[in-house]
């Protein structure tokens, strides 16, 4: 697609990868709508990026509903959705959590579904548009002490499997994307046994590993691609992490 004809709705743009991609997307001519639950948060982010913001939870179906309906107003129209909001929970098995658990398939899983069917609904009369969902390596590979996240992730990649298979006759790209470790809040957001954690890497530690704009990069770049073609899924290392 052509970028700076994107209008494209961005959920959980109001840090990390999503505002990165956003500023990237803006940068190119492309109109575009955040999203995140905290709306001092949202609102430096929408300011600094001069863009339109929507506070919206996407694990509530009727704050998906207007999540979609407000962007599109803003826009005049929507054709990408970037399902980009997400956090991760991760204990032993022996330590889960029940409603941390399900919190985390509410946002990560069925937000993430909640998304895709209205962006869907938008896209199927509209003749088509583009789906990025942005999952991880943990939708690659389990690891001890994470299965909740790498559960909802592994969910995520699959579900991204049937609507690709789904939409294709509609015109509609549903793309995967797989960052591995990228230095935003995720971090400092993630949720433990013993509380949310912050991961202290050394600035040299942290000039090694990924950075949000890789992860934009990536995704500006399979839409970029004409929509006679697309790549399906597209896994981001970083080339010599020193941790
Ligand atoms: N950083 C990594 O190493 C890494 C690696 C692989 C995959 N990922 C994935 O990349 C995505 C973005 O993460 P990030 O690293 O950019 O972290 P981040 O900086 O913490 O950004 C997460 C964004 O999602 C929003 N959000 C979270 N839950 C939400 C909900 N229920 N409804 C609406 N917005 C919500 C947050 O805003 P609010 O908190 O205000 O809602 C924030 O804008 C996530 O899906 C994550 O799993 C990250």
């Amino acid at each position: 697609m052509t970028i700076s004809e994107a209008k494209v709705l961005i959920t959980g743009g109001s840090s990390g990868i999503g505002y990165a991609t956003a500023a990237l997307l803006k940068s190119q001519g492309a109109r575009v709508v955040i999203c995140g639950r905290q709306a001092d948060k949202l609102a430096a982010a929408g300011a600094a990026l001069d863009t339109p913001t929507v506070v919206a939870n996407v694990a509530i179906a009727a704050d998906v509903q207007r999540l979609f309906d407000e962007a599109s107003a803003a826009m005049g129209g929507l054709n990408v959705l970037i399902n980009n909001a997400g956090y991760g929970y991760m204990a032993p098995l022996t330590e889960i959590d029940p409603t941390a658990f399900e919190a985390q398939y509410a946002t990560n899983v069925l937000g993430a579904m909640l998304c895709a069917q209205a962006a869907a609904r938008h896209f199927i009369p509209a003749g088509g548009g583009d789906i990025v969902n942005i999952a991880s390596t943990a939708a690659t590979k389990g690891h001890a002490n994470a299965s909740p996240y790498v559960g909802s992730k592994f969910a995520l990649r699959g579900m991204t499997e049937c609507w690709r298979q789904e939409l294709r006759p509609h015109n509609i790209r549903v793309m995967l994307v797989n960052p591995s470790e990228v230095m935003t809040d995720f971090f400092s957001q993630a949720e433990t046994p013993q509380g949310r954690r912050a991961r202290n890497y050394t600035a040299a530690e942290q000039a090694s590993k990924l950075r949000a704009e890789e992860i934009a990069h990536t995704i500006v770049s399979m839409l970029a691609m004409d929509n006679r073609g697309f790549i399906t899924e597209a896994t981001v290392f970083a080339t010599n992490p020193q941790v």
